[in-house]
């Protein structure tokens, strides 16, 4: 499309970590414009310098009181969940056995799985996400639905088929030999089309063979620009079970890094129990954490260390895992990290948390030279917040002082209402108030 369009706000967005940059790493525009053309950032800055170098062909929307970001980048979730959220009371090995299996096992059913795709994209959509890290089931149907309604979106996607060959139930397990050739006329059909990218899925360390890891070393190799996406480390009973498994390791990292799997490209959910020297590997490999706060507190998984990571300089983004993780809003997540770093006696700054939502999500996913930031000629996914959305935000919020408070406020009390607007590639893709412009 051959169109220009701009938006008046309040507009935030980050260029850099605040742990290296401090308030150097984020944009603030108490009265912004972000001028967008053809689907692409064209310039962003306050409203009295663009609007002497704005053409005049280009018709500004106004949003007085509301705070244009980027889209939320959300770097862990299994679509295949949406249908279990919320419910069980059980920790991570015995949710999976009684609960998550069997749900999966249905999505080899191709119109069962492009149904959920659907309903699970509106709620992305709806809680202004406009990227994700997708896990699918172990069928190649359930990828092809995902794949197929986020191209009919025009999103950008990345997700893949779960690989699994041991201890989990006959049905919903490949081999090491179908896990490779599914997998691999997946990443043919998809990979690179449109917005779309491809994640090696295996489950985690537990369900895989050695012969299954072996096929996922090669495969990964075989293609260029390939995301490795898995669990690590999320609750001590399967760190343990994961070390009897493979007794070679030292360390549950280890397992994954023996197979080469280690690389700017992979993304390890949790990491809630790591030493310093994992963190060192992270690191080093470029590898990134999926931070999953709703999800750790509902499986009673654990308090990651976010210093720690920190520390070490591990890119670290934020997930929702539906559906061990309660909520598909980032705000709600943001919350929830927070809380967890204070029950460790430590602390979130606001602006990091929403660094981690963004830019930092967008790291993570080797995407920060598109996404995550209104860069000039960055694929302008953004969303429209409504500072007055609740009664207690427009009650609240003219006692913030500072931009830090106002997003204090927001990441605690915000959730799915406060999203206005979604935006993807200068499309809006939902609107709260009214039909979605598709
Ligand atoms: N570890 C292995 N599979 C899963 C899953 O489906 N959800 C979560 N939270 N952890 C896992
Ligand atoms: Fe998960």
């Amino acid at each position: 499309s051959n169109e220009s369009h701009a938006y008046r706000a309040r507009i935030l967005h980050f260029v850099d970590n605040p742990l290296n940059a401090g308030d150097q790493a984020w944009q603030y525009f108490e009265d912004g414009i972000l001028w967008v053309e053809n689907g692409y950032i064209r310039s962003v800055g306050h409203a009295v310098d663009q609007l002497m170098t704005l053409p005049t062909y280009v018709s500004i929307d106004n949003y007085s009181d509301h705070l244009i970001i980027p889209g939320f980048i959300d770097t862990h979730i299994h679509y295949p969940q949406i249908e279990m959220i919320g419910a069980y009371g059980e920790q991570l090995l015995t949710w999976l056995n009684n609960y998550t299996f069997p749900t999966e096992s249905q999505f080899g059913d191709s119109a069962y799985a492009a149904r959920i795709s659907s309903v699970f994209t509106d709620e992305l959509l709806r809680n202004g996400t406009t990227t994700a890290l997708v896990f699918g089931t172990v069928h190649p149907a359930s990828v092809n639905a995902f794949f197929s309604e986020a191209q009919q979106r025009g999103l950008r996607m990345i997700a893949g088929k779960v690989m699994m060959d041991r201890n989990a139930p006959e049905e919903i397990c490949d081999t090491p030999e179908t896990g490779y050739h599914h997998s691999k006329r997946l990443i043919e059909r998809w990979h690179g089309v449109d917005r779309l990218q491809y994640a090696i899925t295996p489950r985690f360390a537990p369900t895989s063979s050695y012969e299954q890891l072996e096929k996922i070393a090669y495969l990964f190799k075989q293609y260029q620009g390939l995301y490795m996406h898995t669990h690590l480390s999320e609750n001590t009973n399967e760190v343990a079970w994961a070390l009897q498994l493979f007794p070679e390791a030292t360390r549950y990292l280890d397992i994954y890094d023996n197979y080469g799997l280690l690389t700017p490209r992979s993304v390890f959910a949790h990491g809630v129990h790591l030493c310093d020297e994992e963190c060192r590997r992270l690191a080093e490999t470029g590898s990134s954490i999926a931070h999953c706060p709703t999800s750790n507190l509902f499986l009673g998984s654990g308090l990651i260390n976010l210093n720690q990571l920190f520390q070490h300089g591990v890119s670290v983004g934020l997930g929702t895992d539906i559906g061990g993780g309660t909520s598909f809003s980032m705000f709600k997540t943001m919350d929830e990290a927070y809380k967890i770093q204070q029950l460790r006696g430590a602390t979130l700054d606001p602006f990091q948390a929403l660094y981690m939502a963004t830019l930092g999500g967008a790291k993570a996913l080797d995407l920060d030279t598109r996404i995550g930031s209104f860069r000039l000629n960055n694929e302008a996914d953004f969303v429209i917040l409504d500072l007055q959305a609740t009664p207690l935000l427009k009650f609240r919020t003219p006692y913030c002082k500072s931009l830090r408070d106002l997003l204090f406020v927001l990441n605690t009390l915000g959730d799915d209402r406060v999203v206005k607007r979604t935006y993807s590639l200068g499309r809006c893709v939902h609107n709260r108030d009214g039909a979605t412009h598709l």
